[in-house]
């Protein structure tokens, strides 16, 4: 008997088009928001001892103690809130989308927004609820606090900078949802270490907020680590749906390494903050670009015509993202990383000669 994937795969699985990543393959990469830099030699020599000494013959110790440790003491766990791992916070936001999936449960986030909310909702059943930001890109809060009311959802995401944007919203924005939602509002702050704004210290204040952080930006995007803190409540539950051994053991321990040289990491997020001010200005300078405020490791701006922009820095050797048919607000919009001082003059370079080249010059 045949039987084809149309009988057997779930109508929300066989509409959807998957998460796309393009190759980078000869290009100067800079669509993924990653930090451009390596560690130095000499730590990564450390490492590489470090990780030899690892026993890869056994599973993970699921308890994950001395690295939920380091997470509290170097990056500001307060006391009384629980930390829970994931491969990466992606698998966070799968084992909330999950826990929460009740039949006819909703999920509200504003739109545009981190794409993997929308899919871990729908991939859990659970009904996706976006809210248009207001055209300045902060929160349209009297729409957000009215699809709260009406859809009383489980869980709210708000992205804290925002991706694809890279604001940050405003803080009593973010208050006035914690007060009224009925489910839980979780802060993903996976641009923390660029934003030097965070909603970890209001974790004791409110029971229905979850923080959730990764290394991912910081520099160990390979490592797919991410956490999330909450009320230990919380973490229980959302606890009995990870995989048991979620971080594997060379993961695990690179991430303790890490963190152990976590100055290194953060020195590296400064030179980034500092140059995201440079490429901003250089980048504003052009004409028919429009930039956008950010506090992320990235840059949204506005060209003529994005699709054949992107394409035509692709031509010149340099891969960002082309957002502009993401959503109505972003039209004519590139997301571009920010990367070495060199990578940015290839990307600016790259840049004009897509616009020159599109405007027919
Ligand atoms: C807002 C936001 N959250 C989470 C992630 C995913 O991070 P991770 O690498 O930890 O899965 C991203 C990645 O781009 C992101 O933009």
């Amino acid at each position: 008997m045949s039987v084809s994937p149309q009988d057997l795969i779930r109508p929300e699985v066989l509409a959807m088009a998957g998460y796309h990543v393009p190759s980078a393959a000869g290009l100067v990469k800079l669509d993924a928001m990653e930090n451009p830099y390596p560690l130095p030699p000499e730590l990564q020599r450390a490492l590489a001892e470090r990780l030899a000494a690892v026993a890869i013959n056994r599973y993970p110790a699921p308890s994950y103690t001395r690295l939920k440790a380091l997470v509290r003491e170097k990056l500001g766990v307060p006391a009384g809130a629980e930390v829970l791992l994931g491969n990466g916070s992606d698998e966070l936001i799968t084992m909330m989308s999950v826990a929460t999936a009740k039949p006819g449960a909703t999920v509200v986030a504003p739109a545009p927004s981190f794409v993997m909310y929308d899919l871990s909702t729908r991939l859990a059943g659970a009904t996706y609820v976006p809210v248009p930001l207001a055209a300045d890109l902060s929160l349209d809060l009297p729409a957000m606090l009215a699809a709260i009311e009406r859809h009383r959802p489980a869980l709210v995401w708000l992205a804290y900078p925002n991706n694809p944007t890279g604001n940050c919203f405003a803080r009593a924005d973010v208050e006035a949802i914690l007060a009224v939602a009925p489910g839980l509002v979780v802060l993903d702050e996976a641009y923390q270490p660029f934003a030097l704004d965070s909603w970890m210290d209001a974790l004791p204040a409110h029971d229905n907020l979850v923080v959730m952080r990764t290394v991912s930006k910081l520099g160990l995007a390979g490592i797919r680590i991410g956490y999330m803190a909450a009320a230990p409540r919380w973490i229980a539950e959302f606890d009995k749906v990870r995989p048991p051994y979620n971080v594997s053991v060379l993961d695990e321990a690179a991430a303790e390494f890490a963190l152990e040289h976590l100055d290194v990491l953060l020195a590296q997020a400064a030179r980034l903050r500092e140059d995201r001010g440079h490429l901003a200005a250089a980048l504003a300078a052009l004409p028919g670009v429009a930039v956008f405020p950010s506090r992320a490791n990235f840059l949204l701006v506005r060209v003529p015509d994005s699709t054949a922009v992107a394409a035509g820095m692709r031509e010149r050797g340099v891969l960002i993202k082309d957002v502009g048919r993401m959503h109505p607000l972003l039209a004519g919009c590139l997301r571009l990383t920010v990367g070495t001082p060199d990578e940015n003059a290839a990307m600016l370079d790259a840049l004009r000669g897509a616009l020159a080249a599109r405007a027919g010059r």
